[in-house]
């Protein structure tokens, strides 16, 4: 084989995320471990490596689990848990896991529901709508407001910057950035609020959880802590659930008739969300700095080099799915990779598929069948996501 015809991939390019997956399958086959020249990173693609992640003493997390971020060198805001290693990631983790409670993720269903109600109901009729804008843009946000415990009721008495924030989400303006949605302006706002307005909800949990810091001191968390806690988690969850959201849309449009089983079976649909997750999950790649050098197939990675463990490939891999790039929502999937592996398994997992089956059954209820405006949907990926920025769907 010559050199041009090596295969090449390059993350950064659109043309790429159109379709990635035949690129994924040549990197598979034929760079099991790929470097990029132009980037200067190395990449896995099959099952097998991508599960290696959990090696944190030489996969690293300390300089980000983001691409540029690693090649910049920037510093890291301390207490951005994604964006440590052990001990201090431990720490910061241990304390976040107490108030994330399996219970509390489970109590939030009936009104993760009603927001879906209250969102879909007015859409009956409608003929045609952006399933994004509509849901996608919405639903995680406000999920990650109620999990704070920001309660509707109450968003009066958290000051008018806050207010205006949550009317603008409610505008149906679309808005991927999460930051204006739910800024750290609100975010502060709200966690003043609460501290005079003590309540059962995650914050005032966080708020008075006693831990051991990384020094042997035992405190609560200051409130410049308790802020970086709270951006890292509605960073960490609206983005990412949004687009599964939005895949749904387009992967149930394509098997219309899979689409059917669900509707006449719903008890069929948490397999469905897993499967849709395995099929197109939001975040293809986490990227990872190598502390040592590592071996790959017979060769070296060196130490300080940049490293992406392509999850979407490896979610792909025949040797782990049989006949991978078919959708089948009846699939036995197992341990899958589209939450991460090892210590930074998503801690928002259970939430986001909450969120996706709540959504899925909504969705069906209402409406059994649609297609999508081809030509008018928009799939963007930034360095984290690869989703739909925009869905029209029409109803019929
Ligand atoms: C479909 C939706 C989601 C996907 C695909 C996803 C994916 C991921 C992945 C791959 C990681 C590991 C990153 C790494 O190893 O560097 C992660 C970590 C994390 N996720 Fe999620 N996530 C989703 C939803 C959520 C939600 C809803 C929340 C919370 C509300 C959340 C909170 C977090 C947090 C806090 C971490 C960091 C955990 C740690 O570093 O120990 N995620 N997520």
């Amino acid at each position: 084989m010559s050199a041009d015809d090596a295969v090449y991939w390059d993350p950064y390019d659109p043309t790429f995320a159109t379709d990635p997956y035949p690129t994924y399958r040549r990197l598979r086959q034929e760079a099991p471990l790929y470097y990029n020249a132009k980037h200067d990173f190395y990449a896995v693609s099959r099952y097998a490596d991508v599960s290696r992640l959990p090696d944190w003493e030489t996969f690293s997390s300390a300089r980000g689990d983001i691409l540029e971020l690693i090649k910049s060198d920037m510093e890291i805001p301390p207490g951005t848990l994604i964006f440590e290693d052990p001990r201090i990631h431990d720490v910061h983790r241990r304390l976040l896991v107490r108030v994330f409670t399996p219970r509390r993720i489970a109590a939030l269903e009936p009104q993760v529901r009603e927001f879906c109600v209250r969102t879909l109901d007015p859409l009956v009729g409608a003929g045609r709508f952006d399933l994004v804008a509509a849901v996608s843009a919405q639903m995680p946000m406000r999920v990650i407001g109620m999990l704070l415990g920001i309660p509707e009721a109450d968003q009066e008495a958290i000051r008018d910057s806050a207010d205006e924030n949550l009317r603008t989400a409610e505008g149906g303006q679309m808005d991927f950035k999460g930051g204006a949605v739910l800024s750290n302006e609100m975010i502060g706002d709200y966690i003043d609020w609460r501290k005079g307005n003590p309540s059962s909800d995650l914050m005032t949990d966080l708020l008075n959880a006693g831990f051991e810091d990384e020094n042997g001191v035992t405190r609560t968390l200051t409130r410049e802590e308790v802020l970086t806690y709270v951006t890292v988690v509605a960073g960490a969850g609206n983005e990412t659930t949004g687009r599964l959201i939005g895949w749904m849309g387009s992967v149930l449009a394509r098997h219309p008739q899979q689409r059917q089983e669900l509707v006449d079976d719903p008890s069929l649909i948490p397999n469905a969300v897993e499967e849709v997750l395995r099929f197109e999950p939001p975040g293809p790649a986490i990227a990872r700095y190598v502390t040592k050098d590592v071996e790959f197939h017979g060769q070296t990675v060196p130490a300080g080099s940049a490293m992406l463990f392509i999850i979407a490939a490896a979610n792909r891999d025949e040797q782990r799915y049989p006949d991978p790039d078919r959708f089948d929502i009846h699939r036995a999937i197992g341990l899958q990779l589209t939450f991460g592996t090892g210590i930074h398994y998503c801690l928002g997992a259970a939430l986001a598929r909450l969120e996706g089956q709540v959504a899925m059954e909504e969705i069906l209820k209402r409406f059994p069948r649609w297609d999508v405006d081809w030509d008018n949907a928009k799939l963007a990926q930034t360095s984290t996501v690869r989703g739909w920025e925009a869905l029209p769907i029409i109803i019929g």
